[in-house]
């Protein structure tokens, strides 16, 4: 497998534009923000300073509320991807900085667990700690911000109100609160996309679905994307497991981090505490015997079984019963010949295999499980995981998704989406060095 190390770091060189790393050529040409805290995992073996860079570039789209933005545009002259920054308008909000211009929704709140796992490797360098204590105060800012307009009924749950901010773009789990809006001629401005020229349509969202994105940002703009009345309107109002699990895995690093290094970490603590009793009894299926998100807006559970809700196990969330259904579900995936792990319920009429977040492999994802699978000792699957991974990288490329199906997947000589795609790199060079 150590062959795979230089093309991945070549990879991340190509992708690099000094000063930030783009997730793939064409498809993604700017800074995304849970990509970036993945990217920084691989950087850091061949240069700690652009793994400080990547995330230094990546505050700097920080809005004065705690925002941090799911795309940074750091060039106003680049016009292939839809929406742009012309379209976001995110200076509607007065907080949002001038340059670089940004996206108004957010993403997984990934990088105070990044920022442990970077100091981890090197925990006395004087430029890491140096580092640490900088952006230190900005990631909590950022946590601050989930926990204060994202939270309405202090619950310790953050809601999303754009099935971007999930990072899972097009899952099944969304497609009963994408239903609920109803796009009627003339309701949007016109707008082209351009994902579709590049990308295989069968391997994109539907047009649809996509005028239905258009119409949550749209009402994220209404509100200067941080209004109170978004959480009053918005048909789509989710309390995301896996986001929430994430936000609750970087809580921890970061009182652990600030502990070390001084800093009041009193609020950290409060939000953590609340958060975690709350995700166990709004979150938990019993049916399912897994986690599931939790619909705000129709006030219910999303009863599928979906990726999301394995990644809690990272988090330490899951008590040992609730671990072991949710190492049972893997290690049945894998005897019946699927690669670990498929993004959606493979026996739900709602799975495609080929189709982004309704089925396919995501490395990132896996990387998250594999270290989740480790923590709580069940080291075999975790082996097959991260053999699962190294493997169908190998064959396939470093696409931005997989086939999930081995069946299927023998027939192919190629993964889905983006080609040379940089958190693809960066777990694989992750998963290589730090087994
Ligand atoms: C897609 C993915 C999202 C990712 C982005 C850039 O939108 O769904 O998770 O951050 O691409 O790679």
């Amino acid at each position: 497998m150590e062959k795979l190390l230089a093309p991945a770091h070549r990879i991340l060189e190509q992708n690099w534009k000094g000063g930030f790393t783009i997730p793939t050529s064409k498809l993604y040409p700017f800074q995304w923000n849970w990509d970036s805290g993945f990217i920084t995992l691989g950087h850091y073996y061949n240069d700690p300073k652009r793994a400080i860079q990547e995330l230094t570039s990546l505050f700097s789209g920080q809005w004065e509320n705690g925002l941090l933005p799911h795309i940074i545009f750091h060039s106003e002259t680049e016009k292939t991807y839809f929406p742009n920054y012309d379209f976001w308008k995110a200076n509607v909000n007065a907080g949002a900085p001038i340059r670089p211009k940004t996206s108004g929704i957010t993403q997984p709140a990934v990088h105070g667990f990044i920022l442990e796992n970077l100091l981890h490797r090197n925990p006395d360098d004087a430029e890491m700690i140096a580092f640490v204590k900088y952006i230190f105060p900005k990631m909590v800012h950022y946590h601050r911000f989930l926990y204060t307009y994202r939270d309405p009924f202090k619950e310790g749950l953050m809601f999303i109100f754009h099935p971007w901010e999930s990072g899972r773009d097009n899952s099944p789990l969304w497609d009963e609160s994408m239903n609920r809006i109803n796009v009627k001629a003339g309701d949007l401005p016109a707008y082209q996309r351009r994902d579709t020229s590049i990308a295989d349509p069968s391997e994109r969202p539907t047009s649809a679905q996509y005028d239905r994105y258009v119409y949550l940002l749209m009402l994220g703009q209404k509100y200067k994307y941080d209004g109170a009345e978004i959480a009053k309107e918005s048909p789509f109002l989710i309390q995301d497991d896996m986001m929430n699990a994430i936000l609750i895995r970087s809580n921890q690093s970061l009182i652990r981090i600030g502990k070390r290094f001084g800093f009041d970490v009193a609020e950290l603590e409060e939000w953590q505490s609340q958060s975690i009793k709350s995700f166990n009894a709004k979150c938990w299926n019993e049916k399912l015997q897994t986690y599931v998100v939790y619909d705000l807006r129709g006030e219910k559970q999303v009863e599928h079984r979906e990726i999301g809700g394995i990644v809690p196990l990272f988090a330490g969330i899951p008590n040992e019963k609730q671990a072991a259904a949710l190492h049972g579900y893997l290690a049945d995936l894998h005897k019946r010949n699927f690669y670990l792990c498929p993004s959606f319920d493979v026996d739900s009429s709602l799975f495609d295999s080929k189709r982004y977040w309704r089925g396919p492999i995501w490395p990132h994802m896996n990387w998250m499980i594999y270290h989740g699978l480790k923590e709580y000792g069940f080291h075999d699957t975790a082996t097959i995981l991260r053999s699962d991974t190294l493997e169908i990288v190998e064959k396939f490329g470093f696409f931005e998704y997989f086939e999930s199906q081995k069946a299927i997947a023998a027939n192919l000589t190629k993964g889905f989406g983006g080609d040379n795609f940089s958190w693809t790199a960066s777990s694989v060079i992750d998963l290589i060095h730090n087994p």
